[in-house]
């Protein structure tokens, strides 16, 4: 039997026994009248629905709703809790009231299967989210949520651990790839795209990882500082965004402390911004072992999740205790049920069809789609690329080019195919037997063999660079990759390419004048070798139609339109810590990261700073060249933006034209206030307005707690990227306070 037709006659076993229905989330009760149940009425309101279902609930069913273990094998001996279909996390339903049970899956990329718990299953794999940042195209985004929650519902899962939004502040950041970018307009609208499109298919989506999550090296212990402004103008805005655009019923909070309280039990975060502040309705569940104490739930913590891996399981026994003894009032336990349900009938878990129809040749289309509008062509001397025709001879070098697209590794790793290659990686820690370097089987070697009949095409591993330089001095053409795996739990220690590869890059560009290369990255990364190589391609993590889509922009078959969603340094020098605050230190010593460059994160401090970036924030070129004029700007309430876009190339193509506030009555700034893409025919043009959110033409005033707006001339330009002067605009603006 083939692991897919295990799984349909597994899942077919479990539909067929009423109360493991129940517990898979599949559908309600058929047996419950809507008399009986008042809570199945449709009509009423989420909040309606849960209060009343909410009251029916004894103490021990309330205790059973706010936590729940790991649903994997992580450990030896560990067994997957009954009614779990094998997933990250498992809440138990509540047969007697039709509630069900909570499938906790991974992640932002696709539908996860840790450690093959559900054996052979496949799922469509995304690109990274920071690719899809780089489309600059929330549709892309939103389109790839509805794939992950399609493919979510039809295996019983109904709640994804997706939507990250944390900011890249650092280049090294391990987990750089899952959220999406440095800014907060881009990563809030991208990320909250992609949670619509997951919760539109009836299943709950996080967003993660609340807050000021911005390193891996000691994720546990690190205690991110800053002042209550600088958060709220950056990471905070990402994720007040993105739950505004996806209305997520979830928010996972993050493992490390936020001015010295942990994100799970950090009252100021959780109570005062995000639910009294932000008005968030929605639960609050841990991240997997960031759970310290039953008091966390008076600080807002609303479930605890994976709570094998915490000291104890503080949401259960302890949390009961502590509310029959009125150490912690029973209103609030019901707030913390009732938030949850909530979600569940936001999302329609209790209303939604069981039946769910994947189309896996079309979810595979979207990530190809994305992956096509998400890479960026950073550098193309002599228009090299589109590869000319001519090329005869074809040597591709490295990077496993030969067997697919390199992926990142933790817990949004998804297994596109069960034969994927997948390379041990090593090392020391808890994660280290997991750690694999995992390629989606698209080979980029095919795609171009299949592209270019007409070229001789060969591989060289690139393991002895001399060999492979010999080969491309024999090339008209060489393609070399350059890959950085990085994976949750760990930060790079600098940019360089690891195992040698900027050499061999070197190597090759000595050796052949026409050397592109092809960057697998979770990030910004150095480039050595810059001045010798004419072409430059950076693919990030291309998901699991990566190799067709890097043939298709190599090749011209697609016109590249991805844009920079993260400043490419010069050097690391030019970011304001110096080696990863806490590397070396023992587990368990917390220690402190300041974070004094503030809201000025990536473009913004370089900005602030007069540095140049190798490649600014925004930056991506095309086979095609647009120009902007007739920019009119309004002013008001808010500022609003028109202007012209033209395609004054050859070739059809997509821009993603950029509009940045240049200048406040008070001060002067950087800061992208919107953005578009468009696709245009040679010699087409479009008019292109935007409304600017007035949040981003505000400070925040932390003692008023509100967004204060100066009344006066605010300057924008419209342009290409972070860097480029670009075609000038302003406005005035009427003084305005506005709800936090
Ligand atoms: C990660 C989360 C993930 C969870 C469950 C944690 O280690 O930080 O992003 O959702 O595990 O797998």
């Amino acid at each position: 039997m083939t692991s897919t037709s295990r799984i349909a006659t597994a899942l077919k076993k479990v539909v067929a026994a009423a109360p493991l229905l129940l517990a898979l989330g599949l559908a309600a009760p058929a047996a419950q009248a809507a008399d009986a149940s008042p809570w199945l009425n449709k009509t009423l309101t989420a909040d309606q629905r849960a209060t009343l279902l909410e009251k029916e609930l004894t103490i021990d069913e309330r205790i059973s709703l706010v936590h729940g273990p790991m649903a994997m094998i992580f450990f030896p001996g560990m067994k997957l809790p009954e009614g779990a279909i094998g997933s990250a996390g498992f809440i138990p339903g509540i047969a007697r009231l039709g509630i069900p049970a909570q499938q906790e899956s991974d992640a932002s990329l696709g539908v996860t299967n840790p450690g093959n718990v559900r054996p052979g299953d496949t799922a469509t794999a995304l690109p990274s989210s920071l690719l899809l940042a780089a489309t600059f195209n929330p549709d892309l985004a939103y389109k790839g949520g509805a794939v992950v929650g399609t493919e979510a519902r039809s295996r019983g899962i109904n709640v994804q651990l997706a939507g990250g939004a944390n900011l890249a502040r650092d280049p090294r950041g391990g987990r750089n790839f899952e959220y999406a970018g440095e800014d907060p307009l881009l990563a809030g609208s991208i990320a909250g795209a992609a949670i619509k499109g997951i919760e539109d298919q009836h299943v709950i989506s996080t967003v993660k990882h609340f807050a000021i999550n911005d390193q891996e090296t000691g994720r546990n212990f690190a205690n991110s500082i800053i002042s209550e402004q600088a958060m709220r103008e950056s990471d905070l805005l990402a994720f007040q965004i993105a739950i505004e655009k996806g209305q997520p019923g979830a928010i996972m909070c993050s493992y490390n402390l936020v001015n010295g309280a942990y994100a799970c039990g950090n009252d100021h975060l959780l109570n005062k911004v995000l639910k009294q502040d932000w008005g968030y309705k929605g639960y609050v569940m841990s991240d997997w072992g960031a759970v310290k104490s039953t008091d966390f739930a008076v600080k807002g913590l609303d479930q605890q999740s994976g709570e094998q891996l915490d000291k104890a399981i503080w949401f259960g026994a302890p949390l009961k205790t502590a509310v029959e003894n009125g150490t912690i009032p029973a209103a609030r336990l019901s707030d913390m049920t009732h938030r949850i349900l909530r979600s569940m009938f936001a999302a329609g878990l209790f209303d939604a069809p069981a039946q769910v129809t994947v189309d896996k040749a079309a979810n595979a289309e979207v990530s190809r789609q994305a992956a096509s509008e998400g890479i960026v062509l950073l550098k193309n001397d002599g228009n090299l690329l589109p590869l000319a025709a001519t090329a005869k001879t074809i040597l591709i070098v490295g990077g496993h080019a030969d067997a697919g697209v390199l992926s990142g590794g933790g817990s949004s790793q998804v297994t596109s195919d069960p034969d994927q290659l997948a390379i041990p990686v090593g090392g020391e820690g808890m994660m280290a037997a997991f750690n694999r370097m995992n390629f989606h089987a698209s080979s980029p070697v095919k795609a171009l063999k299949d592209r270019l009949p007409g070229a001789t095409i060969r591989f060289d591993t690139g393991r002895y660079p001399a060999e492979a330089a010999r080969k491309a001095k024999e090339a008209d053409l060489v393609i070399v990759f350059g890959n950085q795996w990085m994976a949750e739990g760990d930060d790079a220690p600098d940019l360089n390419l690891p195992d040698g590869q900027d050499a061999l890059i070197g190597a090759l560009a000595e050796a052949n004048a026409h050397t592109v290369v092809v960057l697998q990255t979770g990030g910004a990364v150095n480039m050595p070798w810059l001045d010798k190589t004419p072409a430059v391609l950076e693919a990030w993590y291309s998901g699991q139609k990566g190799g067709e889509a890097i043939a298709d922009v190599l090749t011209g078959a697609v016109n590249p339109s991805g844009h920079l969603p993260v400043t490419f340094p010069v050097s690391i020098d030019q970011y304001p810590r110096g080696t990863m605050p806490g590397l070396g230190l023992p587990d368990g010593q917390v220690f402190d990261v300041h974070y004094d460059e503030g809201a000025d994160i990536g473009y913004r401090r370089f900005a602030a700073l007069g540095q140049k970036a190798l490649f600014p924030f925004g930056y991506g070129l095309s086979y095609t060249r647009f120009s902007y004029s007739d920019v009119k700007v309004t002013g008001g309430d808010t500022l609003s933006v028109s202007f012209k876009v033209t395609n004054t190339g050859t070739v059809r193509g997509k821009d993603a034209p950029q509009v940045y506030l240049e200048q406040t009555p008070t001060q002067r700034t950087k800061r992208l206030i919107g953005f578009s893409k468009v696709d245009l025919a040679p010699g087409e043009s479009t008019t292109v307005t935007l409304k600017a959110d007035s949040r981003l033409l505000s400070q925040f005033d932390d003692k008023a707690s509100h967004w204060t707006q100066a009344a006066g001339r605010y300057d924008v330009s419209v342009a290409h990227d972070a860097e480029e002067a670009g075609v000038k605009g302003g406005a005035t603006l009427k003084f305005a306070t506005r709800r936090p």
